[in-house]
């Protein structure tokens, strides 16, 4: 990369302090032909966040060997590759009326789908969005379920008699729940660890079901729970009953995860087989750790975090975490680098003050000037910022979010390469569809770009024109009813 040697000028914002520290903070940096100033921590951080191909390779060949150990028992590695029950997907006969529940994040949702069997498929869908009270992510489980279970029951309500049940028959729901999961059966499973931040207490070590069917009788609400899902499972079976090339479900949201058909002969965890020789392994990989490119500043961020030494590779590419890197990284620019002009916002030290809708707003900017970048800086942080700053800025912005982008997708070759050697031409040599769905893959256009750059390097083009990364949005919600539906009591 070509380093001019000028001097940078920093504008007109707080003047370093003192001669000699002005003179030692210039020779540190030097100004790219970009304008973009480059410090010791810049070219550190974009040295250690690089991702080549034999790094890549690297993580894609760890994703398959950790998948592998998962599978003979569990803690066999990072991943915990836990069985779903769901042994078979959606043919497009399912029929009826039922429920989803979809709790992952910072909302939830439900909805109500009537399913009309091979010619109508889906007839009529209906849904609500609650946002969940920051506050509930850190009390307790009853009050958790409580606010849902009402929020269901409201929902329920609507229906108005405009269906109805035959005698004795309870209204159905499958629950889409996106945490990791130890699952006892298809409509049973036992919290095993909050993610993405959630620190509810009395959940962890209990069924979820039976936590839900508690809230729900304190609402009187008389419902069932016929399918415990997890929400790339849901996105697997949604997109698979349009779809039957889709063999992988991954989520790039807050979080991430992703699940895929797996024969059940080269499960050695899993005691007896299933009749359609398949089933659906949730491998959780946000656990994933083995071989990554880490900084200073995710080591702090995760120290920092509720859930230290646990899910890095989520912590590396996910929605939840990508801001607050890059606030880290400007943080210590602020303050060692003078980034904007010896000035250190007090809101620079705000943990989670930059989002990562802001850090792509702020790489979406196309102004000469970076009049977004520069408003968004002095929205969040209260800093006036030269163009120079901004454009340093936006190459933190870039750096970290092509490290995310292409982890993820070495991530998903992983998993390909696992399958594809358990099962000789029938991934790579057809059409294979991996489904897709959350909000960072959705509305981060370089992110979607370093992903897909990063599987067509490490597939070659040949391979990787047969494998479809197709954005399944909002897959789960139909993907749940549709599980619900096939594994109703009363089918
Ligand atoms: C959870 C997974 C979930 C993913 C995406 C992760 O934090 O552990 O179960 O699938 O987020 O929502």
């Amino acid at each position: 990369m070509a380093v001019a040697a000028t001097s940078p000028s920093l504008g007109p914002f707080s003047p370093v302090r003192s001669p000699t520290k002005r003179r030692i903070l210039q020779s540190r940096m030097a100004v790219r032909s970009t304008g973009t100033i480059v410090t010791p921590i810049l070219i550190d951080l974009q040295k250690s966040c690089a991702t080549p191909l034999p790094v890549l390779r690297h993580v894609a060949d760890a994703m398959t060997d950790d998948m592998r150990a998962g599978l003979v028992c569990d803690g066999g590695s990072d991943l915990k590759m836990i069985l779903s029950y769901v042994n078979s997907l959606p043919t497009g006969n399912e029929n009826g009326l039922v429920y989803a529940l979809d709790l992952g994040g910072t909302n939830f949702r439900v909805i109500r789908v009537q399913l009309g069997g091979k010619d109508e498929r889906v007839v009529d869908t209906e849904f609500d969005q609650v946002a969940i009270p920051q506050e509930l992510m850190y009390r307790t489980s009853e009050e958790l379920f409580d606010f849902i279970a009402s929020g269901l029951a409201k929902f329920a309500e609507k229906e108005s008699g405009k269906f109805s049940l035959s005698p004795g028959r309870k209204r159905e729901i499958g629950f889409t729940f996106s945490f990791p999961v130890k699952q006892t059966s298809i409509d049973s499973g036992i919290l095993i660890k909050w993610t993405k931040g959630f620190a509810v207490s009395g959940t962890p070590g209990n069924c979820v079901v039976a936590c839900l069917n508690e809230a729900m009788e304190r609402q009187g609400l008389d419902m069932r729970v016929s399918a415990l899902v997890n929400d790339t499972v849901a996105t697997l079976a949604g997109a698979r009953y349009w779809d039957d090339d889709v063999m992988v479900a991954v989520i790039l949201g807050t979080g991430t995860n992703a699940c895929y058909v797996e024969r059940t002969d080269v499960i050695p965890k899993m005691h007896g087989h299933t009749s359609s020789g398949n089933t659906i392994i949730n491998t959780e990989w946000g656990a994933f750790s083995n071989g990554l490119p880490l900084t200073e500043f995710d080591r702090d961020m995760d120290a920092a975090s509720i859930n230290p030494g646990e899910q890095i590779f989520e912590k590396t590419i996910s929605g939840m975490y990508l801001g607050e890197i890059v606030r880290r990284v400007l943080l210590k620019m602020a303050e060692v680098d003078a980034l904007f002009g010896g000035f250190v916002p007090e809101k620079l030290s705000t943990p989670f003050a930059l989002m990562t809708p802001d850090v792509c707003s702020m790489q979406q900017d196309i102004t000469s000037d970076l009049g977004v970048v520069g408003s968004i800086l002095n929205n969040i942080f209260e800093v006036k910022s030269s163009i120079r700053a901004r454009k340093t800025v936006v190459e933190v912005c870039d750096t970290i979010v092509k490290r995310g982008g292409r982890l993820a997708g070495a991530g998903i070759v992983g998993i390909l390469q696992k399958m594809e050697q358990d099962s000789e031409g029938l991934i790579f040599g057809k059409r294979t569809v991996v489904a897709m769905d959350g909000g960072l893959y959705e509305h981060y256009p370089q992110y979607r770009k370093y992903l897909q750059d990063a599987v067509t390097e490490l597939l070659g083009s040949d391979i990787s024109k047969n494998v479809i990364i197709d954005h399944s949005k909002d897959g789960s919600g139909i993907g749940a009813a549709l599980l619900a539906a096939s594994n109703s009591k009363y089918a």
